[in-house]
């Protein structure tokens, strides 16, 4: 690698992805498009976004009530489409995913059917650290069932001095609690670090305790490739406005592994929309479900944030095998740890320490950089330069390039802009 203009130009020019950038908006920073470094918060917005939305809206004025039943994509049918271009992206098939809701509420209506504490088995096995909203879910989930969350819930934290979980940690803490834990549910991918868990290992480690498996695929879904079928999984949600592209609180997606299918016994928080989908306008009493994810569905399908979803999930679609642009997503990721790390040989201190892992095996798309003086106005200087990433108290920028519309040029400037920003920060004291 070279953190020159000419080497990054050059992978641009053999990257069989960068025409997919011109499919997407970038906000605008002095009349020039922003670097735009955040898709691990908002991912940008799809051009096609404001076509199939205007389509909907068209369908709602010609059809109104009928649109359910008529016109060239019903509503009612609306989301199977959906579901065959969601289940490569997580590893899963069509039947096994479903687009519903936002994220904290399907992880909630999942941990009603798979959070079923039995005796001495009611313990959830988290990563310390997780992103509030799944913290704050499985506390209420757990004082729900009349539990003390400071007894029931098992946060696995680093060790002292480091940032990111080893995976004999993790396994070690289900082991040693393998007769009280009814649930081990992490995020893929953590919110802060960046660092993807072993997500296999970690499922077959619960499943071998005796416990059920559940990811929040938040920051991977999108992101990594992750295998949920094969991997056997018990379930896992995802919101699809980060790496997906869906837009301001876009619709999640969640999964359900077959071989919970044609259990009678799990819980649910029922609606009309899980109903089965041949009887659901029958109107009749007692509910029965819908077979597959589908029945875990409670009000009616959202096509709106759906058909954003849906422009999105063409893109990746149209950009075929997923494992290939993992491959583009490695590379930018790993020249942006290279140019990271120029500028700290050029100030001839650790200025930036990335916490991410630096096995690309244990990270996506995302690097965390802690910076060791004046944190806030590098990441403010960064702004200044066009270059748009985010801060996360109390001292994490975070940059994430996307494979889909980031460029190694993107990822040269940003270098250059760090080292500029050190030269005028840090250099005159
Ligand atoms: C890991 C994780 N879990 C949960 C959430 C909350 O998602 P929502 O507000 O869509 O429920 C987020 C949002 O960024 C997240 O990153």
């Amino acid at each position: 690698m070279e953190n020159t203009l000419a080497f990054a130009k050059a992978q641009d020019n053999s990257d069989k992805f960068a025409k997919f950038r011109s499919r997407f908006l970038f906000p605008k920073h002095n009349d020039r498009d922003y670097i735009y470094l955040c898709g691990n918060s908002l991912g940008l917005q799809p051009k096609a976004a404001r076509e199939v939305l205007g389509k909907q809206l068209d369908y709602w004025a010609d059809f109104a009530v009928e649109g359910w039943f008529d016109g060239e994509e019903p509503w009612m049918f609306y989301h199977k489409e959906l579901k065959k271009l969601m289940a490569p992206i997580v590893g899963a098939m069509p039947a096994e995913v479903c687009p519903m809701n936002t994220l904290t509420v399907n992880l909630h209506l999942l941990m009603v059917s798979f959070y079923q504490p039995k005796g001495k088995r009611y313990k959830i096995i988290m990563e310390g650290g997780a992103f509030p909203s799944d913290q704050y879910a499985i506390e209420s989930q757990v004082k729900f069932h009349g539990f003390d969350p400071k007894e029931a819930i098992i946060e696995v934290i680093p060790r002292t001095g480091e940032n990111i979980l080893r995976t004999e940690d993790i396994i070690h803490q289900i082991e040693l609690n393998k007769d009280e834990i009814a649930l081990v549910l992490f995020g893929g991918i953590n919110y802060y670090t960046g660092q993807w868990y072993e997500m296999e290992t970690i499922t077959k480690a619960g499943h071998d305790a005796g416990a059920i498996v559940g990811w929040d695929l938040a920051h991977a879904a999108g992101n990594v490739p992750v295998k949920l079928h094969d991997w056997k999984v018990d379930f896992a949600c995802w919101c699809s406005y980060k790496y997906q592209n869906s837009g301001p609180g876009g619709i999640s997606g969640i999964f359900v592994h077959e071989k919970h299918f044609g259990n009678q016994t799990l819980n649910r928080f029922a609606g009309w929309w899980g109903y089965q989908e041949s009887k659901r306008f029958k109107m009749e009493k007692g509910f029965i479900p819908e077979s597959g994810a589908d029945g875990w569905q409670v009000s009616c399908t959202q096509v709106i944030p759906m058909s954003l979803y849906h422009a999105s999930l063409q893109i990746f679609e149209d950009a075929g095998d997923f494992n290939e642009l993992r491959n583009k997503s490695i590379h930018l990721t790993q020249y942006l740890e290279f140019v990271i790390n120029e500028v700290n040989k050029d100030i001839d201190f650790k200025q930036f320490k990335i916490i991410t892992p630096s096995d690309v095996a244990s990270r996506g798309a995302q690097l965390s950089i802690i910076a060791n003086q004046k944190g806030k106005e590098f990441f403010d200087g960064l702004l200044s330069y066009g270059i748009l990433g985010d801060w996360r108290e109390p001292n994490v920028i975070r940059l994430s390039p996307v494979p889909l519309y980031n460029s190694f040029e993107d990822i040269f400037q940003t270098g250059l802009a760090l080292k500029e920003i050190s030269n005028r920060l840090l250099k005159s004291k």
